[in-house]
């Protein structure tokens, strides 16, 4: 439980929708979430590891299972439509589904944009565009999770690949834009930014078999071929060696849902280049002038105005 403007926000008794919830990151979380009594909506590609997640949590909780591909819209209404008839309206929406992988900027194409946009971002924003309207209509608490990384706070110099860490860094911006605006407008709906470090999952597996699905050649020579093959088997291996379990990672989101958290990281990792970053960023601003008094003065005043007119409406 948490308060968030005085609410009080109880996991017992909800109904979680977790896209990418069959494996991996989603699956802790699914874990860690039923011990608290959430029913859970999972949400994959993979029908075979969803039937397993499935099996095993039904255990615990209220279970449905959903086979989606989160980047198609009307599929994507219709499962929403499934998991709340049979498990009550979902108030704890977790956008978690997402690929990984790093590849050359020589094989950047069209597709490959088209795959890390549309998912990890669009996936992002379709559940949204789901679940928010619903989310309002009803005026309840509710709550959003949305899984981004350490790799959208700081670039870390290729290894977790450009379309990753720009895709990553777009839902850590949308995520905090959406939950002051959803704060400004009076609705009872927070919104966590949830950034794994190294998570031990099938991340570069599953990765591989999305760069599979889509059409395109990479279009890559035998030598970086092999130096793409060598860079993900390296990640694998971190992943696997270094990292957390996902039901580590899990408990630790849940924790930070029940103290409120807007963020939850899981290791210091991103400590270095996110300071690098903040530093670059800071040096970058030009010195104070008048213009940017004004500016200040400008924006404090609307915010005093805000403030008034949200205390006479609620
Ligand atoms: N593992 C890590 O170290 C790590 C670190 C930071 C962030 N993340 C993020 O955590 C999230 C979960 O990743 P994970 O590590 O558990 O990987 P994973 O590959 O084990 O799990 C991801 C799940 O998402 C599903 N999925 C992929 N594309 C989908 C789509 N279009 N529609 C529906 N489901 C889809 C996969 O089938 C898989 O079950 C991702 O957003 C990932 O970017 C992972």
């Amino acid at each position: 439980m948490h308060r968030r403007g005085g609410a009080v926000f109880e996991l017992a008794g909800r109904t979680a929708f977790i896209t990418g919830g069959a494996q991996g990151i989603g699956l802790g979380l699914a874990r860690a979430l039923a011990k608290e009594g959430v029913r859970l909506a999972l949400a994959d590609i993979d029908t075979a590891a969803l039937a397993a997640a499935g099996t095993e949590l039904s255990a615990l909780t209220g279970v449905a299972t959903f086979t989606l591909d989160v980047t198609d819209r009307t599929a994507y209404a219709r499962v929403a439509d499934e998991a709340e008839e049979r498990l009550g309206p979902v108030t704890l929406l977790c956008n978690n589904a997402g690929v990984g992988g790093s590849y050359p900027v020589t094989a950047m194409s069209y597709e490959l944009w088209d795959l890390f946009l549309g998912v990890n971002v669009g996936g992002v924003v379709n559940g949204l565009q789901t679940f928010l309207p619903r989310m309002i209509a009803r005026g309840e608490p509710a709550h959003i999770v949305n899984t981004a990384s350490t790799a959208g706070l700081a670039p870390q110099g290729g290894q977790a690949g450009y379309m990753y860490e720009g895709t990553k860094a777009g839902v850590i911006g949308l995520s905090e834009g959406l939950s002051r605006q959803l704060e400004h407008e009076g609705h009872p709906i927070g919104v966590t930014v949830f950034c794994p470090g190294l998570v031990a999952t099938n991340m570069v597996a599953t990765g591989r078999a999305a760069r599979r699905r889509i059409s395109g050649e990479l279009g890559l020579t035998a030598e970086q071929e092999e130096d793409r093959e060598r860079l993900l088997t390296e990640q694998d291996f971190y992943l696997r060696q270094l990292g957390h379990s996902p039901d580590a990672v899990g408990e630790m989101l849940v924790e930070g849902l029940r103290s409120g958290k807007p963020y939850v990281i899981t290791d210091r990792g991103v400590a270095e280049p996110l300071a690098a970053r903040s530093k670059a960023l800071f040096t970058a601003l030009p010195p104070e002038t008048e213009h940017d008094r004004r500016i200040a003065r400008h924006v404090a005043a609307q915010l005093r105005e805000a403030a008034r007119s949200g205390s006479k409406t609620h």
